[in-house]
This record gives structure tokens, sequence and C-alpha cells, in this order.
């Protein structure tokens, strides 16, 4: 009967994928004879205490037991690991093990929960295993996404051997301060590729050099058999490798992050800054950054979980308005998505609250908004005005998915962004490069045609009051979403257009009727947009006068005051970011545009600031465009009453 099995080696080496769930990235391998006699309950009995026996050694442990049919028994835990995750994780893997594999003498697997941010190994044998390199056999989940569009695949090609082999090096290099000795996790910016994160692990009873083979012959098989697959994993009884492009898990947090090499910023190759007419008669030379690629892998659609409404603790309700569903999250799948809202998944603290990220049990990725006050509004009005919201719709948008009221929380959930805020690279000299003029000239169009759906194509009308670069989320294909839209709706003070005695907001971005006054409307997101626009060109950041104050830094110059000195002193050079790396599509004559723009958007006067709809026109149109001639624009003091940021 053995002969058989052994002939039949798709049943013998039977790949299990979990594909119900998601969030949990497994292989498993079942091989060898079917067993006999009473290794079934050896297996048992040592399974039924390896998990605690797991934890209580550090996270590595091995065993055997019976007299004629032996098993032996190798289990770890991911490095970083928290105990009751790791517990958790092996349950699993037992139970999945003993009902697909119920018969056979072998098997290994590699399951990483993303859930419980963990990684657990079981391999059992009918010989010991223990101290030597299994390298067979070996199971590989590659990732359905494909490269599509990288400009320059040799360089790709350079930058994954460079990823791997750094890790590979760290992983095998023995850290006889932990038990788990093999281990190395990494983030590693590619040119097109923001983050890409790998792991490895070996089991520690192995060799160093052992170590490397086993990671190595993972690394082989993935280049020989899926190359061109945007991450995956490969598992051998002695290994694992893996990398994607998302932090697969939390450990990451607690390991030495191997960076590439700081990226060649490519100094802007105009000669600008000193001969303002070569500046102006030329087109800025020529780098091309490609857009980078969409790699954030949503693993699971809305769609999908309104099929499993009942098991995911996401409900649908139904508004009695409309007749339009729209999704209510669970509080306490809400909790356990951020880790009870832990500070390490804390994304940054917007306009009236906190904003994490969560995993949903499907394995998406949320932005979960916990309102630090509650909206004023009861249940029903609440809902409705979230209902109202969830309706708007545009791709400059972050998308609102749906809303948690229970008891005294009130929660917005959003769809996650993967890079972070506009702020981000602006202000950081070593991300800045990464903005090329051509992308930041289609964020600030984006961005405005965010802000013009708001204001004047949406059914409802919307001043944003709080637009700053940390309210401009970039997408993996570094596209603009306006994030925080609506707050003054939620709270109660919408009007399109009026007066309030609450402003919300940040000094520095606010217009100046609007932080003296609380007179609000269009115009003055309108200049809200002309300061953040005035910063990407500039790479400074408009400084918020009470801060300077405080500092007593009074001396420096505002990001105004700058921009018109130089503006009318014609050093238009200057005035740009010497760090943005130039880009063939756009040209001097479009920045020149760009600053003109951002002038008339910051004017004093609110009557001689365009309206978004005319700024989107002159940034579309390729013809020389006439505009209005700004007159100076200053930073005026804001007034002594509000605190510096009224929201949250
Ligand atoms: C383990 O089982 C295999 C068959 O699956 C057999 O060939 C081998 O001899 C067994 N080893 C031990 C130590 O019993
Ligand atoms: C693990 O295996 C080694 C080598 O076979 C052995 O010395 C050690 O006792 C084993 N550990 C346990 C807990 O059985
Ligand atoms: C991981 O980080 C946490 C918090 O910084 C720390 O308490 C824990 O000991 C770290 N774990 C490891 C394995 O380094
Ligand atoms: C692609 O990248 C490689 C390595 O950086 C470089 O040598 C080569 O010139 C590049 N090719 C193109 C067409 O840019
Ligand atoms: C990576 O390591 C392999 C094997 O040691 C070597 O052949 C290759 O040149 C290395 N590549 C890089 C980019 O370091």
């Amino acid at each position: 009967m053995g002969k058989s099995w052994v002939m039949n080696t798709s049943l013998l080496f039977f790949i299990l994928f979990l594909q119900t769930l998601k969030h949990v990235h497994a292989s498993y391998k079942c091989y060898g004879d079917f067993f006999t006699g009473n290794y079934g309950i050896n297996r048992d009995n040592l399974l039924s205490t390896l998990p605690s026996n797991v934890v209580n050694n550090g996270g590595f442990y091995n065993a055997s037991l019976g007299r004629n049919n032996r098993i032996h028994v190798v289990a770890l835990c991911i490095r970083g690991y928290e105990a009751q995750a790791c517990k958790t994780c092996l349950e699993h893997v037992i139970d999945d093990t003993k009902s697909n594999c119920p018969h056979q003498k072998e098997t290994f697997s590699w399951v990483t929960e993303e859930a419980n941010d963990v990684l657990c190994n079981l391999h059992y044998t009918n010989h010991s295993t223990f101290g030597k390199l299994e390298l067979l056999p070996f199971t590989i989940n590659p990732n359905s996404k494909v490269l599509e569009s990288y400009k320059n695949m040799t360089l790709f090609s350079q930058e994954w051997t460079a990823m791997v082999n750094r890790t590979l090096e760290a992983a095998s290099t023995a850290d006889t301060s932990s038990v788990l000795k093999y281990y190395s996790a990494t983030r590693t910016e590619f040119t097109e590729i923001p983050d890409v994160y790998a792991m490895m692990q070996c089991t520690p009873d192995l060799s160093p050099s052992d170590c490397n083979r086993c990671l190595r012959e993972c690394v082989n098989e993935f280049q020989r058999q899926y190359w061109g697959r945007l991450g995956g994993g490969v598992g051998r009884p002695s290994c694992y490798f893996r990398w994607d492009l998302f932090k697969f898990y939390k450990a990451f947090d607690n390991v030495t992050k191997v960076l590439a090499p700081p990226r060649q910023c490519s100094p802007p190759a105009l000669d600008c800054g000193r001969d303002e007419k070569h500046f102006e008669g030329r087109h800025i030379a020529i780098i091309v950054v490609p857009a980078i690629i969409n790699l954030i892998i949503f693993v699971g659609l809305i769609c999908s979980w309104k099929r499993k409404t009942s098991d995911t603790g996401i409900k649908e309700s139904y508004n009695p308005y409309d007749g339009q569903s729209m999704l209510r999250f669970d509080f306490v799948m809400l909790r356990t998505a951020t880790h009870d809202f832990s500070p390490e998944t804390k994304l940054g603290e917007g306009g009236f609250g906190s904003v994490y990220k969560g995993v949903l049990p499907n394995g998406q990725e949320i932005a979960v908004k916990r309102l630090t006050k509650g909206s004023g509004q009861g249940d029903m009005e609440f809902r409705n005005e979230v209902l109202l919201l969830t309706r708007l719709q545009h791709r400059n948008l972050v998308k609102l998915l749906g809303f948690c009221n229970e008891g005294d929380e009130e929660i917005l959930v959003y769809e996650f962004v993967p890079n972070s805020s506009l702020d981000h690279f602006i202000f950081d000299e070593h991300k800045r490069c990464l903005l090329t003029w051509d992308v930041r000239y289609r964020i600030i169009e984006g961005v405005a045609r965010g802000l013009l759906y708001l204001h004047e194509d949406s059914q409802l009308r919307i001043i944003h009051r709080d637009l700053k670069a940390s309210n401009i989320l970039l997408d993996a294909e570094m596209k603009p979403k306006v994030a925080d839209f609506g707050m003054a709706r939620l709270f109660n003070m919408d009007q399109t257009r009026g007066q309030t005695s609450r402003v919300v907001g940040t000094y520095g971005y606010m217009a100046p009727e609007y932080a003296t006054y609380g007179q609000f409307s269009a115009k003055s997101d309108v200049y809200s947009f002309g300061i953040m626009l005035l910063e990407m060109i500039s790479g400074r950041r408009n400084k918020n006068l009470k801060e300077e104050e405080g500092e007593e830094e009074e001396e420096q110059e505002g990001l105004l005051d700058f921009v018109w000195k130089k503006w009318s002193e014609g050093k238009y050079a200057e005035m740009i970011d010497p760090l943005a790396a130039p880009s063939t599509n756009i040209s001097v004559d479009q920045v020149m545009k760009l600053i003109h723009i951002g002038l008339l958007c910051v004017q004093e006067d609110v009557f001689k600031r365009p309206t978004i709809s005319s700024v989107l026109i002159w940034l579309e149109s390729h013809a020389a465009t006439t505009m209005p001639v700004p007159t100076p624009v200053t930073f005026l003091t804001a007034p002594s009453s509000p605190s510096s940021s009224l929201h949250g």
C-alpha cells in the first residue's frame, strides 16, 4: 500500500494553500509513508503540549516521543512573537496539519498569521532532524501580482538581488543573544518601489553555513520559478524566505531595518540658482523617474467582506432615506484590527482624532479614525452624515468605508493609503528627491481635482477647512488623495459659506479672514491650497507662527515673504526646491505657472483669489494663459485668541 502512495507524488507532495483565509500565508507539505502502530498516538501526545513548550523555551523547541514508532518534532515562532500569538499560531497549524495530513509520517509548514503578527513553523518526522540541514521537500507560494512596469528590469534585478543578499547575510550570521538565532527582516527602498520587505529564518539547530545554503536555495528557487512575481514565499523544513510589498508582520518594528544605501538623488541637473537667463531659456533637464507602480496588495475587497458579514463583524446597515446600504463596523473587530488601538499601529493625529492602521480579518488594510470628542450628534444623525460622506467618491479623495458608533465611541473607517502623507515627502530631504517636477505637478493637479469635486461637483459642496500637506495622502502610484474632508459637517458646523466661532484648521494654512474672523468659503480652501502648492515648489515648510514665537526664531523668514521676495526680484531659480529632480515632461514655464498660481491663491483679498476651477483650467492648459498679476503677499500675524490648531 505504501508503495502506491510513494509513487503518487501529487498526493505525497500535497500543498495546501489556505485560500479561504487570505491573511494567513501558509505552506504545508505532507510526505512520507502512512504511519502505522502508535505513531499517531505519539504524535498527538507530543503536539498537545507543543505550543506551550515552544513559548516556554524561548520560541524554539524540539522533542521526540515513542519507542518503536518514534516521532521527532521541531517547532518555532518568529523572533519578537507574543506568547499568546505564538500559541495560537501553533494551535492552528497543528489542527490544520492533523486534518490535512491525517496519516502521513512527515510534514512541515511555515505559516504567517498577519492578524496576530506571527510566523510559526512545525516540522515532524519519523527520524531525528535536529541539527541536520533538511532541504526537501519545499513549498513555494508566489503572489499572483506580476511586475508589469519597472522601467529598467536590469536595475530591478540588481536591487532585488542586493536586497536578498543583505537579508541572507544578516540571517545566516548567528545572533547568539537569541534562541532564534537566524533571523533577519529588512525593508528596502527600490528605485520605483518605496518599500520592499524581506524576511528570512532558519531553524536555530543549523550551522551558519547550512542556514546560508538553505536560504540561498529558497532564493534561487523563487528566481527559477517565479521571477517577475511581486512577492512570495519559499519554505523548506530548515528555513523560510518571504518577501512582499507590505510589512507582513509587526516583528519588523523590532529588527534593524536594512535600508538601501541612501538613494542617489540626482542633483537637479539645471544650473539654476546662479544664472537666471540660463534657467529661463531652457527646459529642465531630463531625468525620468517613472511612476511608482501599484504594489500594495489589498487582500480582499469590500464586496468580499459583504459576503462574509456574519463572521467578519461588519454588518450592513440599511438607510431608510435612500435605500443604500453602508458598512457599519463592529467595535470589537476594529479593536482587534488595530491591536487595541496600540501606539504601534498609530498612523498619526488628524483633525478630531487619532488614526490607526488596522487589518481586517479578511486581510484588508484600513485606516481607523477614532474621534476624540464625540460629534455631538445623535446616533441616527451621525450615521446619516457618514452615509452622505461615503457617497463622496472621487479618485483624489480618501474613501470613507464606514463607521462604528457604540457607546461613547465614534469611529470612521477609511481605505488605507500606503505612501503616507505628502508632508513626509516634501519636508524630508531624503524623500523629497522622489518628487520630480512631474510628480509634483501631478500631485498639485490631483489635489485641485479633489478640491473641485468637494467644492462644486459633489452633491454636498464641502469646504474642507483644513487642507494641508499632512492631509494629502499618496497612494502606491504617488497619486494624491485628500483626507479628512467633511469633518465640519460631521460636527454640525457645515454651511458652505459662512462665519463660525469654531475655527478648525492649522495656522500657516489658514486664510487670514478665516483665522481672524472665522469667515470661511471655498476661497479659504483655495488659500490653503496655495500654501501647500508653494511648499511643494520651494520645499520649505510654512512655519507655524506660534511655534516660531515660542522658539523665539522671529528672524526666520516666512514662506510667503520668501516667495514674494524672490518673485518680485525675478530670482525664480532661488525659490524652487534644489532637490526637485527635473523631469522631461515639465518645462520651466510650467514651474513658473505653478508659482504664479500659488501666489494668486494666497492673495489676502478673497476676491483676488481664483476659484479652484480656474486653477485647474490654468494647470491643464498647455498654451500660454493669461493670469492676473499677483499683488504682494505676506504672512499675516495670527490672532492672539485661538491656539495654533484647534481641531482634534
Ligand atoms: C521513516 O519513514 C520512511 C518511509 O516514509 C522510511 O523509509 C524510513 O526508513 C523511516 N525512518 C525511520 C528512522 O524509521
Ligand atoms: C533536542 O534535540 C537534541 C539533539 O537530538 C537533544 O539533545 C535535546 O534533548 C532535544 N530537546 C528536547 C527537549 O527533547
Ligand atoms: C520588541 O519591542 C518591544 C517594544 O519595543 C520590546 O518590549 C520587546 O522586548 C521587543 N522584542 C524583541 C524580541 O526584541
Ligand atoms: C538600467 O540599469 C542599469 C543598472 O543600474 C544601468 O547600467 C543601465 O544603464 C540602465 N539601462 C537603462 C536603459 O537605463
Ligand atoms: C548576491 O550573492 C550572490 C551569491 O553569493 C552573488 O553571486 C551575487 O553577485 C550577489 N549579488 C549582489 C548584487 O550582491
